[in-house]
């Protein structure tokens, strides 16, 4: 048994949860667009061909904003294939996942599809083979109310109103070798600063989000956010993180300390736009979107090993199955841990997006023709998307630790927690990193009266089964969240026991004391 001390207090708050926390990615890579979110033809299709049993899970996970529609396929798509009448728009390869891309699926199915999701749309912009030009074009197309050649045609293809698209990524990923386009520091610094600024030019109220590194092991990293941060500060608000975590060589607890490096990496990204700030003398802080991050098993991260996973088949095809992750019970609690400290971070990072939403490295699998189910990595998800309101709360954590090889010592228990003061809950999101031991954990509620757990679930390995347990078509519930007992919540003090390797959620009714 190891045990972990928490102290939380009202007064000490990191600031009100952004609600952008809890995003997800839609790309056109593998089967996410095509028989994940839409597949005309399957049973469970609406008019537009969206699948509603998917659309159920999406609504249930949560997610509140969705990047659109790249990813590494952004940087060779041009947006004007995916307008206009079904039946004339082009076939065309897509290089970065060496596929045809049949262009059924643009951006008025994603906004259709974004508004019954009930999702803001986060859209991407190419930046590897087109430029200033076809950035400020598909905001005049998305969002001029009327009366010009592209918002006419936006009104002439369906939407006479404005798409009112805040959000847009200047690019992806353009830090590395893999992308279409690559450039380095500078070459995208500049660009990204003219497009920004004509994209501005045509809407105002836009937010944009810069480029910044694709993995903290970048070679360029730092150099890299502090050159495009020196190009873009006054018309960028956010730059991008990207980091995917992975258990290699069975080493488990380092993999179950992987929020340490994501730690690592946000403050080292705030440290590094803050001096940007300071040596440029601005005023305003460039805030941070985590705009993609999961657990990714890859076999490989440099050009040639990914190019030759995709291109292994040797053939062209429509949405071939790629990456799709089958995530087991110590996968969701790394997610879990992901997002505390996606949360514990929330007065700078104020957008993340899952990667991605459906069947590439999804918390949601489909089968062409067949059912939909959540995996592991959807409860902590869907629970922290729900229950996450309100303010953050700084914690104070005194917790035993272990050893691993990657981070060294390591608190066993991880924890995050919000307070909402108009409906008068609180919440908690532990994890237990220890594979063999419970851990016993007290909070010391300061400023608070405890009245009732209104809610305390547990998401762990099931009995006679061990960590690798997955969901499957056929186990569509293996593995997911059961009650946990034996909370008790009292005045100040809360006490609860979290099974060895587990991530829970405990709700509270409190009173202000
Ligand atoms: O999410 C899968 C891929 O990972 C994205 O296309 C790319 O941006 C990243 O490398």
């Amino acid at each position: 048994m190891s045990r972990a001390r928490i102290t939380l207090d009202r007064d000490f708050t990191i600031g009100e949860v952004p609600r952008r926390l809890f995003g997800s990615f839609v790309e056109h890579m593998g089967r996410c667009v095509y028989t994940g979110i839409y597949e005309p033809g399957h049973p469970e299709a609406d008019e537009h061909g969206f699948r509603q049993d998917v659309l159920r899970l999406v609504k249930e996970l949560g997610a509140t904003v969705v990047r659109y529609p790249g990813g590494n396929f952004v940087s060779g798509y041009n947006w004007e294939d995916g307008i206009g009448p079904q039946e004339s728009r082009p076939r065309r390869i897509d290089g970065a996942w060496h596929t045809i891309e049949t262009n059924a699926f643009g951006l008025h199915e994603f906004v259709d599809w974004s508004r019954k999701a009930g999702v803001e749309v986060m859209e991407a912009i190419n930046l590897g083979t087109r430029g200033v030009d076809a950035a400020r074009s598909i905001v005049e197309y998305a969002n001029h109310p009327g009366g010009t050649e592209l918002s006419d045609l936006r009104a002439k293809n369906g939407h006479k109103d404005p798409f009112n698209i805040k959000l847009w990524c200047l690019g992806n990923e353009m830090d590395g070798p893999w992308q279409i386009g690559h450039k380095t520091a500078d070459e995208y610094g500049r660009i990204a600063q003219e497009a920004a600024k004509a994209m501005r030019l045509v809407d105002p109220g836009i937010e944009l989000v810069a480029c910044g590194s694709s993995n903290s092991r970048m070679p360029t990293f730092g150099a890299w956010e502090q050159t495009v941060l020196t190009h873009t500060y006054d018309v960028v608000d956010y730059v991008s993180l990207h980091a995917y975590y992975q258990e290699h060589n069975g080493d488990a607890e380092s993999f179950l300390a992987s929020a340490v490096d994501m730690d690592y990496f946000i403050e080292s990204v705030v440290a590094t736009a803050d001096a940007v700030r300071a040596k440029g003398k601005h005023k305003k802080h460039i805030n941070l979107s985590f705009d993609e991050w999961n657990v990714w098993y890859q076999r490989g991260r440099d050009t040639e090993d990914q190019l030759a996973q995709i291109t292994a088949a040797g053939k062209w095809r429509e949405h071939p199955r790629l990456i799709e992750d089958n995530y087991n019970v110590t996968d969701a609690v790394v997610v879990g841990t992901l997002l505390n400290s996606l949360l514990r971070h929330g007065d700078r990072v104020k957008i993340a997006n899952q990667a991605q939403l459906v069947n590439v490295i999804a918390p949601i699998l489909s089968e062409e023709n067949g059912p939909a189910w959540r995996q592991t990595i959807f409860h902590p998800f869907a629970r922290m998307a729900e229950l996450a309101t309100g303010q953050i709360l700084r914690l104070s954590v005194d917790s035993d630790q272990y050893d691993n090889a990657r981070f060294g010592s390591t608190d066993l228990v991880d924890v995050s927690a919000t307070w909402n003061e108009e409906t008068g809950r609180l919440a908690l999101f532990l994890a237990n990193r220890g594979l063999e031991d419970a851990a016993d954990v007290e909070v010391a509620l300061r400023g608070f009266d405890a009245r009732q757990v209104v809610r305390a679930e547990v998401l762990q390995v099931p009995d006679g089964k061990d960590r690798f347990l997955t969901n499957t078509e056929s186990g569509q519930n293996s593995v997911g969240l059961q009650a946990l007992d034996g909370v008790k919540a009292e005045g100040g003090e809360l006490r609860a026991s979290l099974p060895a390797l587990s991530w829970a959620v405990i709700e509270l009714d409190v009173a202000k004391n």
